[in-house]
């Protein structure tokens, strides 16, 4: 696992902290599906892959991943790992590939995957960052009546976690790019707030009267970096701040866990989310490709 840890940190360009593989293996959902391929030579881990389905995915869906190390690519490793993977099932398939790995893009469009999606990624560095305009921005929200509390303030009992599941998978409906089926609350618990990354505190919600309007959710995958997993606002209450406030708060979260960065992942079409990112420093990086293929079987 350790080896495995490493790949997919070199494929994401940022360190992958083996407590989260060992976390994520421990706590996959019985209810979904997952098999890890590995090849090896000599006792080292040179190409690794993984297929798996979620348990509110579809039947068919499969999510697919293959890295080898940089030295052992271009000798047929990839297509027969992807091969291997492809054929232990599904039928639509999905897999995430680097917008500025010309190679590794030529692969997978080779094997008949189509880009669908384009996700642009950013990262603000926490040691520069403009303290002020974090305070304004959770200022001016409080003015307007706005409270702002994590998740471990409250009794973190099923009611709050409803409530929790709820302020997401409300605001995440309009997300561009979400067409993907919605787990329900008992399958959400199972990756979300039972998963070894969740962190009560690191969940702030936006709440307007009794009411939880808005939810800026973080965490961390490798030391020292921090992600910001989601944010949403319930829709009558966009426009006001809300989610510049809840990514100030989480900012300033992050910072406070000893982290140096922040980083991001946005649909190129999300406009809003990519407007509070520029205002509030983040810089591009490279992105990624979401490419799908569908395998029919009616032949
Ligand atoms: C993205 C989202 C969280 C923004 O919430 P919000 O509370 O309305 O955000 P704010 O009011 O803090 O800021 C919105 C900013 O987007 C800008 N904006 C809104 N619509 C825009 C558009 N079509 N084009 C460009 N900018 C736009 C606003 O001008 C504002 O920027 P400003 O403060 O510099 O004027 C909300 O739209 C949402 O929940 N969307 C669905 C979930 C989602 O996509 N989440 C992001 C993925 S993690």
């Amino acid at each position: 696992l350790p080896q495995i840890a490493e790949l997919i940190g070199l494929n994401r360009n940022e360190p992958y902290a083996l407590q989260t593989l060992l976390d994520f293996e421990e706590k996959f959902p019985a209810a979904g599906s997952k098999r890890m391929l590995v090849a090896e030579q000599e006792g080292e881990v040179v190409c690794w892959g993984r297929t798996m389905r979620m348990p509110h995915d579809a039947p068919e869906h499969r999510q697919i991943d293959v890295a080898s190390l940089p030295a052992f690519r271009q000798k047929g490793l990839g297509t027969a790992m992807l091969e291997t993977l492809v054929g232990i099932g599904g039928e639509s398939l999905k897999a995430n590939v680097r917008d500025d790995d010309a190679e590794s893009l030529r692969f997978v469009e080779r094997h008949g995957f189509v880009r669908y999606r384009h996700l642009f990624e950013s990262r603000l560095n926490l040691e520069t960052v403009d303290l002020d305009l974090l305070w304004q921005a959770i200022d001016r929200a409080e003015q307007s009546g706005v409270r702002f509390f994590s998740f471990a303030e409250t009794a973190m009992d099923s009611e709050a976690k409803r409530r929790l599941w709820s302020v997401n998978s409300i605001s995440n409906l309009d997300q561009p790019g979400q067409d993907e089926p919605k787990p329900t609350f008992e399958d959400w618990c199972t990756i979300v707030t039972d998963a070894g990354w969740f962190e009560p505190a690191a969940q702030i919600l936006a709440a307007v009267g009794d009411e939880w309007v808005g939810l800026g959710a973080v965490g961390t995958f490798s030391p020292a970096r921090y992600y910001n997993l989601y944010t949403g606002v319930l829709k009558p209450y966009r426009g006001r701040g809300i989610a510049t406030a809840l990514k100030a708060l989480g900012i300033r979260y992050a910072q406070s866990r000893g982290a140096t960065s922040i980083r991001t992942n946005n649909d190129s079409q999300n406009a809003p989310m990519l407007s509070i990112n520029r205002r509030l420093g983040y810089q591009p990086l490279p992105g990624w490709y979401s490419l799908k293929k569908e395998i029919s079987l009616a032949s």
